[in-house]
């Protein structure tokens, strides 16, 4: 038996014989001829079944799968110019693992209900595969990135006793008789990560009960916290242009094919480079009013201020000091304008709107705990985090990048939903 191979690795064995296994992905007939079209994951190839080179039973194996059947093929790889791959199978054996029911999802155009619906199945098809490639690549080098500085991964719970982002968003679960809530964000516990290593970041599914059916929201969503003991605001806004252009420029290098596949223009991909355009939000607010939005001054920007106001730009925009009103508890006053919250947004171009969200943290003890009555929040569950005001407080600061906003955008979708293996969405648990 000749070796069995990945359909990426071919080329390493033109004119020899091998073993390859997979689902067909499409068939063609043509009298004596059988064109399989095998997937195995890893690319796709045609394997020609010829009559007259074949057993009479191996030709009727091949007449007989059905799309998306298992099977196994044996063969020589020869060169075809014409075909994506550059080279074909000359089958000379066949052997069925399986065949397939009749498949569900086949050429014609099909709505996205019935995809979604089918996610299990539908993860089989190239454009798919294309998004979740790149998806796999921003992780990679986003870790890469953190990893290259010597940060140290800190992961936080999944399960917390307390709200990180607000009250409003909160998916509550029952813990052994006390209540317990699915983590909104990482930060609190990297914040007390950053006091024992320094520069730290942690990464993991995070849970918003966001009842907006938008194309931006999920309910579950993978975010990537670095968090930074001696750091301040613009330090931060700098970590976060290298680390999205770090991850913006390697997948232009790794994932160029699957880029193509999925038609993405690149032109807009390759301006992402430092430094990028940081806005004051008065200079925001300017730039709405200009275009004749209707906003009020003092409010938090919406899906559609953020696309008009990074479609001034030509690479993502930081904007910064938010009014404090509207931005989370832990976030640091400027002491110089009171009002406003050390905080910065990067607004990803091409209407795609928030990517990263963060802040200067509050270092101070008196003040965070002001702020922690203020919000109504329950003294007890931070008494651990006020902890960290209490012994060795310093300046910190960190950021939250969303995973999937970030493959939406790097991808050019029109939705999430397409951007993480089985999305969660208020109206989807299933598959
Ligand atoms: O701006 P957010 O809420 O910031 C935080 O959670 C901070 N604690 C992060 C930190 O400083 N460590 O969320 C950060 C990012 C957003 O910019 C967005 O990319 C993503 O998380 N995000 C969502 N993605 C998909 N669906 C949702 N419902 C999301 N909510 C936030
Ligand atoms: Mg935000």
């Amino acid at each position: 038996m000749p070796d069995i191979i990945k359909i990426r690795d071919v080329a390493n064995y033109e004119e020899q014989e091998v073993q390859l296994q997979g689902w067909l992905y499409n068939k063609r007939s043509s009298g004596k001829l059988r064109f399989l079209l095998l997937r195995d994951g890893t690319e796709t190839i045609q394997c020609v079944v010829f009559k007259g080179s074949v057993s009479e039973e191996v030709f009727e194996k091949a007449t007989q799968l059905t799309q998306e059947s298992s099977f196994r093929v044996i063969g020589k790889v020869t060169k075809d110019e014409r075909s994506p791959l550059g080279f074909e199978l000359q089958v000379s054996d066949l052997e069925i693992v399986h065949l397939a029911d009749e498949y569900p999802i086949t050429k014609k155009e099909h709505g996205t209900d019935f995809l979604m619906d089918n996610r299990h199945l539908w993860l089989r098809s190239s454009r798919q595969h294309a998004i979740i490639r790149v998806r796999h690549e921003i992780i990679r080098s986003a870790r890469e990135f953190f990893d290259n500085r010597g940060f140290t991964l800190v992961d936080a719970p999944i399960f917390t006793p307390n709200a990180a982002e607000g009250t409003t968003t909160l998916f509550e679960t029952d813990y052994f008789e006390e209540k317990a809530y699915l983590t909104q964000s990482g930060q609190l516990y990297g914040e007390a990560g950053a006091m024992a290593f320094g520069d730290i970041y942690c990464f993991g599914p995070t849970f918003r009960a966001e009842k907006s059916k938008t194309r931006r929201h999920l309910t579950e969503f993978w975010m990537i916290e670095p968090e930074m003991a001696f750091c301040d605001l613009n330090k931060d806004m700098q970590v976060a242009e290298e680390f999205v252009s770090h991850i913006v420029q390697n997948v232009i290098k790794n994932r160029n094919k699957e880029l193509t596949i999925l038609e993405r223009n690149l032109d807009f991909l390759s301006n992402v480079k430092p430094p990028f355009p940081k806005i004051h939000y008065r200079e925001a607010v300017e730039i709405l009013k200009k275009n004749n939005i209707d906003f009020k001054d003092g409010d938090d920007f919406g899906g559609t201020d953020e696309t008009v106001i990074s479609e001034q730009f030509d690479r993502p925009v930081i904007v910064h000091h938010y009014p404090a009103q509207v931005k989370a508890f832990y976030m640091k006053r400027d002491p110089q304008e009171p009002e406003s919250a050390l905080a910065m947004d990067m607004l990803a171009p091409e209407g795609y709107g928030e990517i990263i969200g963060g802040s200067q943290r509050e270092d101070d003890y008196t003040a965070l705990l002001e702020r922690i009555k203020e919000h109504n929040l329950p003294e007890k569950a931070f008494a651990w985090y006020l902890d960290l005001r209490k012994y060795g407080s310093v300046p910190h600061a960190g950021f939250g990048l969303g995973i999937e906003r970030t493959v939406s955008w790097i991808c050019g979708l029109s939705h999430v939903r397409e951007t993480i293996p089985f999305p969660r969405t208020m109206h989807r648990l299933y598959p």
